[in-house]
């Protein structure tokens, strides 16, 4: 096969950032039709009105997706704000647990305190996304630690609430969502069914390859990559692109974040194709995560093609994942 037309995927998790990197990271996401944005701008997207901006912003920076509006979960997150937030079309809360990630600092402490939070979500049909690190455990524990004690705890309080766990990384998460009810599902970036720990810090220091959650062991690679091809429903892409100036990323305490937006379609179609997957492909980037978040899939298509091409070492000053590598498949653009 040496074409592939599927659905305009979605994406389901990505960072399109704010002042002048906004302009840069935006159009990077033109590939796909819908775009989840998440809210860790300085300071965080909070409110229904704070929202409006953002989307307004990147309207202006020249997006041609439709831009899916998160607020995050903070602990001066009340009802009101929840169901003012609902009323005004944003589509999703995400939960930072404190210090686990980029902006994260002064995040949530104790779940418990936001109950009324959660059950306002619940009753608005907010979804809850999660980033499922539990702080102050160790890196490589740290999902483990949040997948066996917190996910159960909102799965059973909150049996209304559709909750996803954002950029899942190991066996463990992998088998509780598999596990769990309908309503709770899972996102999946390019990079984690790409890399494994090796390729940040296995032989010399990768800081392009380094975000959180870290990547993990082989045999976790490949619980998502048996995940992502299965055509298990609870399974959707997540880029969780995440562009940082370069030399935000080489330098001593170097940001986390992977940049995928560009290229995601072009490595998922290699990943899914070394599966005999290629059929599963739309379902993953296009087809589950809408039906998850009750939205039709788009009836718009894009079209892949077998062509060797050099992923560039830089884009405006931001080094793109496999930068400097050859790809096999690559999106066909308008322009
Ligand atoms: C993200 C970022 O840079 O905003 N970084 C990352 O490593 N994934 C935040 C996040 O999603 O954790
Ligand atoms: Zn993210």
């Amino acid at each position: 096969m040496n074409r592939l037309e599927i659905r305009r995927p979605d994406d389901f998790h990505a960072h399109v950032r704010q002042g002048p990197l906004l302009a840069q990271a935006v159009p990077m996401s033109n590939d796909f039709g819908r775009v989840l944005v998440m809210p860790n701008t300085v300071p965080h997207v909070l409110t229904a009105a704070d929202a409006k901006a953002y989307r307004e912003a990147i309207v202006d920076a020249g997006a041609s997706f439709e831009p899916l509006m998160t607020i995050s979960i903070a602990p001066s997150t009340t009802p009101e704000i929840v169901r003012e937030a609902s009323v005004h079309g944003v589509v999703a809360g995400k939960l930072y647990p404190d210090g686990v990630t980029t902006n994260s600092e002064g995040g949530v402490r104790d779940l418990a305190d936001l109950e009324p939070v959660f059950r306002a979500m619940e009753e608005c049909g907010l979804v809850l996304c999660l980033h499922g690190e539990t702080p102050g455990v160790f890196v490589l524990d740290r999902e483990a630690a949040f997948v066996e004690t917190t996910l159960p705890w909102l799965v059973t309080s909150f049996p209304g609430l559709r909750i996803v766990l954002e950029h899942v990384t190991t066996a463990q998460a992998v088998d509780a969502v598999r596990a769990g009810p309908a309503h709770v599902g899972a996102t999946i970036t390019v990079h984690h069914l790409a890399i494994t720990l090796d390729d940040v810090i296995g032989d010399r220091l990768e800081p392009h390859n380094f975000c959180k959650p870290v990547a993990k062991r082989p045999d976790d690679r490949a619980a998502l990559v048996d995940a992502a091809t299965s055509g298990d429903p609870a399974f959707f892409l997540g880029t969780d692109s995440a562009p940082h100036l370069q030399e935000a990323k080489e330098c001593s305490g170097g940001a986390a974040g992977v940049f995928t937006a560009p290229l995601a379609l072009a490595v998922l179609a290699e990943i899914f194709e070394a599966r005999g997957a290629l059929d599963r492909l739309e379902g993953f980037t296009s087809v589950h995560g809408a039906d998850f978040y009750g939205l039709s899939p788009s009836e718009e298509t894009v079209e892949l093609v077998r062509h060797a091409w050099d992923v560039p070492a830089s884009i405006d000053g931001l080094v793109p994942f496999r930068a400097g590598r050859t790809l096999g498949w690559q999106i066909v653009r308008d322009s």
